[in-house]
C-alpha cells in the first residue's frame, strides 16, 4: 500500500472516532421575494467532527452563506435540523462555543486597533490587565505590533481583516464558522493570511466550517471539501484533503500533488460555474 494511501486510511479511521460538533440534516431555506420564493439550499446533510477544518465550496450566489448564517442561528431556516454538539441550533440564541468572522470587513471604525480586538472580552467583562495581555498576545500574533492606537481607516484591507480575525479568536471559540474572510484581499495578501490562519489553526485545532468560492483557498486550508451546486445549494461531493501538516501555503501551491486534486476537484466545480452563468 502507498505512503498516501496509509495516511487517508488513518485520517478516515481518526475521523470515524472523532466526536461530532457540528451536524446539518436536511436543511432547507427559502426566501420569499416580492415576485416569487427563491430557493437558496436545498436538502443540504453534512457533519464537521472535533479539530476538522471544513471548507464548504461553491459558486457566487449558491448558499454558502446562507447555510453559515443558518449554522449560526442567525437566520432562520425552512427546514431541516441543525445541532451544534448535542444542542439544537436556536435562531437568536448566542453560542458561546462559537466565534465567526464574516464576509464583509466589519471592525469598528471609531475604535482603535487594540480596542476593536479587545471588544468581545470587554462586553464579557474581562479584568482590564487580562485583557491587555491577551490583546498584546493577538496583536503579535497577528503581526500588528506597532499599530495598537491606529484606527481602522489608517490600515490597510489586510490589516483590518486581521484585526476582525484576532477579534474572533481571542474569544477562543470551539468552532470557527468564517465566510470568505478573505475574499476581497490580493493574493499575495491572501496567502499571508492563510500562513498566519494555518499558524493558529495548527497549534490551537479548533473545529472550522470555512465558506469560500476560491478552490485554491479551499485546498491551502482545509483537510475536506464540501463542494455545493450552483443554486439551489445541494451537497454535490465530499473531498478529502489529505496533505501534510504543517502546510506552507506557498510551497504547496508548487507541488505536484496540489495540482493534481485542483485539476480534480476543479472539473466539478467548473460545472457548477457553468450552471450559474447559464
Ligand atoms: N435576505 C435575502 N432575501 C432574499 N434572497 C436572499 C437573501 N439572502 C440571500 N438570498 C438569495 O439566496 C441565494 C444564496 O445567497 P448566499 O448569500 O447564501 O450566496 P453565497 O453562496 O454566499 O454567494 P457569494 O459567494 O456571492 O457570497 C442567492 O440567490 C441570494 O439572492
Ligand atoms: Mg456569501
Amino acid at each position: 500500500m502507498s505512503a498516501a494511501n496509509v495516511v487517508r486510511l488513518q485520517t478516515a479511521a481518526m475521523r470515524a472516532t472523532a466526536t461530532t460538533r457540528i451536524t446539518v440534516e436536511a436543511l432547507d431555506k427559502r426566501f420569499k421575494n416580492a415576485t416569487a420564493d427563491v430557493v437558496a439550499v436545498d436538502n443540504v446533510s453534512f457533519e464537521v467532527k472535533q479539530g476538522e477544518f471544513v471548507a464548504l465550496l461553491g459558486p457566487s450566489g449558491c448558499g454558502k452563506s446562507t447555510i453559515l448564517n443558518m449554522v449560526a442561528g442567525l437566520l432562520p431556516k425552512s427546514g431541516g435540523r441543525i445541532r451544534i454538539d448535542a444542542d439544537e441550533v436556536v435562531h437568536g440564541a448566542i453560542n458561546r462555543k462559537v466565534g465567526y468572522v464574516f464576509q464583509r470587513d466589519t471592525v469598528f471604525p471609531w475604535r482603535t486597533v487594540e480596542a476593536n480586538i479587545g471588544y468581545g472580552l470587554e462586553i464579557a467583562g474581562i479584568a482590564k490587565p487580562v485583557r491587555a495581555e491577551k490583546v498584546a498576545r493577538a496583536i503579535a500574533t497577528a503581526g500588528l505590533a506597532g499599530f495598537e492606537k491606529s484606527f481602522p481607516r489608517q490600515l490597510s484591507g489586510g490589516m483590518r481583516q486581521r484585526v476582525a480575525l484576532m477579534r474572533t479568536l481571542i474569544m477562543e471559540p470551539e468552532i470557527l464558522l468564517m465566510d470568505e474572510p478573505f475574499g476581497a484581499l490580493d493574493t499575495h495578501t491572501k496567502l499571508e493570511m492563510h500562513k498566519t490562519l494555518l499558524e493558529i489553526w495548527e497549534r490551537e485545532r479548533q473545529t472550522v466550517l470555512f465558506v469560500t468560492h476560491d478552490l485554491g483557498e479551499a485546498l491551502t486550508l482545509s483537510s475536506r471539501i464540501i463542494l455545493l451546486s450552483a443554486r439551489p445549494g445541494r451537497l454535490k461531493e465530499d473531498f478529502a484533503v489529505p496533505f501534510d501538516r504543517p502546510r506552507d501555503p506557498v510551497a504547496l501551491r508548487g507541488s505536484e500533488e496540489f495540482s493534481r486534486l485542483y485539476s480534480h476537484i476543479w472539473n466539478s466545480l467548473g460545472e457548477e460555474f457553468r450552471r450559474t452563468k447559464a
